[in-house]
């Protein structure tokens, strides 16, 4: 698919609200209702949907302690394989709690941009108001299962613990995307949940907190990221790597 001037005139469309509202200095007036897909409505509406759940999650401690104390190692795993100083143009899919958004900011190059899309209002809003000292960085709604943005938008991807929380066609759908909008020779990070190995008392603990929390989530136990790939698909690269006795994994694919 080429980028049609009817395509390029739904992004304008999606991003000049952020742009106009940065120029007016109006903080606290997000022009946005996006549309929530049910699934996060119905298993996630505490964490990231209501307005109070955004405002009692987004501290450092609290994420910290959700991934038992390794948010700073996990950030800069998913950080690191973007780069340093990280050229043209990222796009984070989905907001995530904490600094990564503003550590990924701090890295973008001269010259390169940041996109950040949701699917909720809050999250955006939360992390539109964090970014509003990073010119290069702007915030979008749009559903990662049907991306607004043209084939070969983008540089590079990060998805940071979003797949397991999705149920498998979105999650489909998502990988779907994110290899649509990247260009040749562009690069997709994941950083998100493993099956602990054999010893780690994790590997028994965790299923518990899944069943009452986390539904979709065991998913990304008994099946590796390369599955939900689409078929037809070839990447250039596939690489995997596993941490903290397999609790985590990371994925770099480059199309
Ligand atoms: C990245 S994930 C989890 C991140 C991690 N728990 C944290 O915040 O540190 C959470 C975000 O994904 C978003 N999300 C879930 N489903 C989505 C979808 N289909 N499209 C776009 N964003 C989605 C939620 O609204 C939420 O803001």
């Amino acid at each position: 698919m080429n980028t049609t001037s009817s395509q390029a005139g739904k992004q304008d469309k999606l991003i000049s609200p952020l742009i106009d509202a940065r120029a007016k200095g109006e903080k606290d007036n997000f022009p946005w209702s996006p549309e929530v897909p049910a699934y996060l409505e119905k298993v996630y509406w505490w964490a990231y949907v209501r307005p109070y759940a955004v405002a009692f999650f987004d501290h450092e401690p609290i994420v910290n302690l959700i991934l038992l104390g390794n948010m700073v190692k996990l950030r800069d795993l998913a950080l690191d394989a973007l780069g340093q100083s990280i050229q043209g143009r990222t796009l984070q899919i989905a907001c995530v709690y904490g600094d990564f958004s503003i550590r990924l900011a701090q890295r973008i190059a001269p010259g390169g941009s940041l996109d950040i899309v949701d699917v909720a209002a809050s999250p955006l809003e939360n992390a539109r108001r964090k970014l509003l000292p990073y010119p290069a960085a702007r915030v979008m709604q749009s559903d990662s299962a049907n991306l607004k943005f043209a084939d070969a938008t983008y540089d590079q991807i990060v998805m940071f613990f979003l797949l397991h929380e999705m149920p498998k066609d979105v999650r489909d759908k998502t990988l779907s995307e994110a290899l649509r909008v990247l260009k040749p020779g562009g690069k997709l990070v994941i950083v998100d949940f493993h099956k602990p190995s054999k010893f780690n008392p994790l590997r028994y603990l965790y299923p518990l907190m899944f069943k009452v929390l986390e539904p979709f989530a065991l998913d990304i136990w008994k099946h590796s990221i390369a599955e939900w790939l689409p078929k037809d698909f070839v990447p250039a690269e596939y690489a995997q790597e596993t941490f903290c006795g397999g609790v985590y994994q990371k994925v770099v694919v480059r199309v």
